[in-house]
């Protein structure tokens, strides 16, 4: 948590890097924390708890492994949607993307599980802004 307000414009132009996560602020035990994301993430469950997405700019595509089969759920700006835990599950954006992610401190951006990581997606609990 911070003292002062945190500016999302401020905070999201201080780094550059795809699918790795800052925090900006905190709230109890959950972070919140913000992303650029492009392209494809990784399959992955978080077996424990919910992650809650907002789409500031952009569009995420977020495919689902639920009980009734695959779906995927598109989210435009502005748009919030929270994955239920222990659902498999592989964010995706078709274009340059911001997100606000929501979750428990600790919570690891690929999950419990997942399949092998790719280079461009950062397995992370989230880093400090700078
Ligand atoms: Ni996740």
């Amino acid at each position: 948590m911070t003292a002062e307000p945190v500016s999302l414009a401020t905070a999201l132009a201080s780094f550059t890097q795809r699918w790795s996560p800052r925090i900006v602020t905190a709230v109890n035990d959950y972070d919140v924390r913000v992303a650029k994301v492009e392209g494809e993430h990784v399959w992955h469950v978080h077996d424990h708890t919910d992650e809650f997405f907002l789409v500031l700019d952009g569009e995420l595509h977020i495919a689902l492994r639920e009980a009734g089969g695959e779906r995927t759920v598109v989210l435009p700006a502005h748009s919030v949607f929270t994955v239920a835990r222990g659902t498999e599950h592989k964010p995706f954006a078709p274009v340059p993307t911001q997100i606000l992610v929501f979750e428990p401190t600790g919570t690891l951006s690929v999950g419990d599980r997942h399949d092998d990581v790719p280079d461009h997606v950062d397995a992370t609990t989230g880093h400090a802004l700078r």
